[in-house]
């Protein structure tokens, strides 16, 4: 099985967790060994949220503010795939074109952003798409996708299962800008159920919740159909 986790700059980055990074090098190496190709997905999470910040003190155009973003989410990649080496590779691509080439000699591939106007959920279905690939999964800072903002509203409830209409629906519609904060990216949100990609949400602060995901525990918010 061919594998996307995007990894929310939330859960290893902000801040930088090296013992979680550690915990998760170990779980992907394991999965590897029992032949899972992985493209991970690594998020920025607050140190991109410094760099904005301080993009926007400076003036910068909305584009410049992502340009900066993007370079902490390859840095987060880089620390990722250092403790994944050699079963991942050193290189941290810039293009999903270049993560495929990379697949081909490594069961594993970190890579971060790509362009501004995204985040890095975009790139994951992006990837999961172009690859081909089987799941998406995404470890994220909640239990899952909630029927309304869980920060906001304490009587929120987390959602077991979730269509692509339903999907759209509810995140479709947010307007993007630098360093938007939702569990799930407008535009990521609608490519998934464009190109209808069977996609996990689920809580990335434990890494085993993954092999449990990919054995067919049911776990976090599964979005389908
Ligand atoms: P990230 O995707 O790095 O966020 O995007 P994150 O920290 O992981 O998010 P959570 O908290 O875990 O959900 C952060 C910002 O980086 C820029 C955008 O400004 C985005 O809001 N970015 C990222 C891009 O412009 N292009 C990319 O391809 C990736």
């Amino acid at each position: 099985m061919n594998i996307v986790l995007r990894i929310g700059g939330s859960v290893i980055a902000s801040p930088l967790n090296p013992w979680l990074i550690l915990e998760y090098s170990k779980i992907l190496e394991k999965l590897s060994l029992k032949g899972f190709k992985l493209l991970i997905v690594t998020g920025g999470g607050e140190f991109a949220r410094i760099l904005i910040e301080n993009a926007k003190i400076m003036n910068m155009s909305q584009e410049s503010q992502d340009r900066v973003a993007i370079q902490a989410s390859r840095v987060v990649a880089q620390l990722l795939a250092e403790a994944l080496k050699p079963t991942a590779s050193v290189t941290i691509p810039r293009r999903i074109g270049e993560a495929s080439k990379l697949l081909k000699k490594h069961n594993i591939v970190v890579m971060g952003g790509i362009k501004p106007g995204m985040t890095t959920d975009t790139v994951a279905v992006s990837a999961t798409v172009k690859l081909g690939f089987d799941v998406l999964i995404k470890a994220t800072n909640r239990d899952g996708i909630y029927d309304k903002d869980p920060s906001r509203y304490p009587d929120a409830s987390k959602l077991d299962s979730l269509n692509f209409k339903e999907l759209k629906d509810m995140f479709g519609r947010i307007h993007y800008e630098a360093g938007l904060k939702t569990i799930i990216d407008p535009k990521a949100a609608r490519l998934i159920a464009k190109h209808r990609v069977k996609t996990i949400v689920l809580n990335g602060f434990k890494p085993e919740n993954i092999e449990l995901a990919i054995k067919g525990v049911k776990i976090g918010t599964l979005i389908y159909g």
